[in-house]
């Protein structure tokens, strides 16, 4: 997508609810005259449970303190008009199938439009400018941030009474039906649901979730992300396909998801699928069991269990899944060799960043080193993210 460059201004914001919130509000003013309400909503990391969440697992996401502002006020017409301001674009639209507007970031808003109507929700024209600070392409949810903070602000700003589930599921559906992206629902989710200094552990099959509070630091832990720059793209990707992999193998074991399917069962029926399709599967069923290991050893303060795990998944999502790049699998050994508790890709994969925890006093030698050898490498430094979880979707003040 030919915007991402530009959009990545957003960086530049220091802090989310000072900087970026007057920008918007002098933008708004200048563009339409009048004042509206803000809204915000997050981006996401994922401790572990990777490619999980479309096959009915368990996934183990939180909010983090960057995301998506938007400013919003109804305009009394039919149609949307909105700005967004780090590309510097502006666009027009109508509320109707017919009416979807080209440009790529105006169809995340224009899909949650339709999806909210498509649920009954009777909504009308809106004045909008809305910037973000979540690096596009990281694999930090910016299109979840962005659709989740729409949801949520249609839902209030019409009082619709929607329940919060529903506001991630019209995100899940406006990438599919609007996106291409034929995603799960853990974005979504983490994003609307998110509380400040807890992970969620989601249950994909049920629904049911709990709040995990988590404080690594307090165990002597720190959680980082290593963004490559290398840019991921789920849209028109391979990630569609590694979906249509697992419900291939699911259909041939004669379930729904492949939830709940052990290795036994996989290697009963290796006869009766591609060789591609074995080893998709066979990092799903194991990623499975990773998860749960995850929440008894955080459950006991074991982050080095966690720790073994998150590598574990790395290799999983590199030589069985097929996600990873070799940038990313770069950074992942460095960690090893630097005594990094766990290191591992964050997200759809493809590009963006690692996830790692490391001793509080192994973090400025690692990251140090991370830095040298990366640009020794690949001629530039990975972008050094500390994660701080936060709340999801909210209005702000
Ligand atoms: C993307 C998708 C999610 C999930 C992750 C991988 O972020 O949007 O639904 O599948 O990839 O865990």
């Amino acid at each position: 997508m030919e915007e991402i460059p530009k959009y990545e201004k957003a960086n530049h914001y220091k802090s989310i609810n000072i900087t970026m919130k007057q920008k918007i509000a002098e933008k708004f003013r200048t563009l339409y005259q009048s004042e509206g309400d803000f809204f915000a909503s997050a981006g996401r990391i994922n401790l572990i449970g990777e490619h999980t969440d479309y096959n009915g697992g368990f996934v183990f996401p939180g909010a983090i303190d960057k995301g998506i502002i938007a400013e919003i006020k109804l305009n009394g017409t039919d149609k949307v008009h909105a700005f967004a301001l780090d590309l510097d674009e502006y666009c027009e639209f109508g509320l109707n199938e017919e009416d979807a507007p080209s440009q790529s970031w105006a169809r995340y808003i224009f899909g949650v439009c339709r999806e909210t109507i498509k649920r009954g929700g009777k909504i009308s024209g809106f004045n909008t400018v809305f910037a973000g600070d979540v690096p596009l392409g990281a694999g930090m949810s910016s299109s979840a941030a962005l659709e989740s903070t729409f949801a949520f602000a249609l839902n209030y700003l019409f009082d619709l009474g929607i329940d919060k589930f529903e506001l991630a599921r019209i995100g899940q559906s406006t990438e599919h039906n609007y996106c291409g992206v034929n995603c799960g629902i853990m974005d979504q989710f983490a994003s609307v649901f998110g509380k400040k200094g807890n992970l969620m552990r989601l249950d994909c099959r049920s629904m049911e979730f709990a709040y995990f509070p988590f404080n690594p630091e307090e165990h002597g832990y720190k959680l980082v992300l290593l963004n490559s720059c290398v840019k991921h793209e789920l849209v028109g990707s391979p990630y569609n396909d590694r979906r249509a992999s697992c419900e291939r193998v699911a259909k041939v074991l004669g379930q729904e998801f492949l939830r709940g399917a052990s290795m036994d069962q996989l290697e009963a029926i290796k006869d009766q699928i591609s060789d591609e399709d074995y080893l998709r599967a066979r990092y799903v069923i194991g990623e499975e069991r990773r998860v749960l290991d995850v929440c008894d050893a955080l459950e006991k303060g074991d982050y080095e269990t966690v720790g073994a795990r998150m590598y574990e998944t790395h290799w999983g999502m590199s030589k069985d899944y097929e996600v990873s790049c070799e940038e990313l699998d770069f950074l992942a050994e460095i960690a090893k060799d630097c005594g990094v508790t766990g290191s591992r890709i964050m997200g759809g994969g493809f590009g963006g960043c690692t996830i790692n925890l490391v001793k509080k006093e192994l973090y400025d030698a690692f990251i140090t080193k991370a830095k040298a050898a990366f640009a020794e490498k690949y001629g530039h430094e990975p972008i050094v993210i500390p994660v701080v979880i936060s709340d999801g979707a909210r209005k702000l003040d």
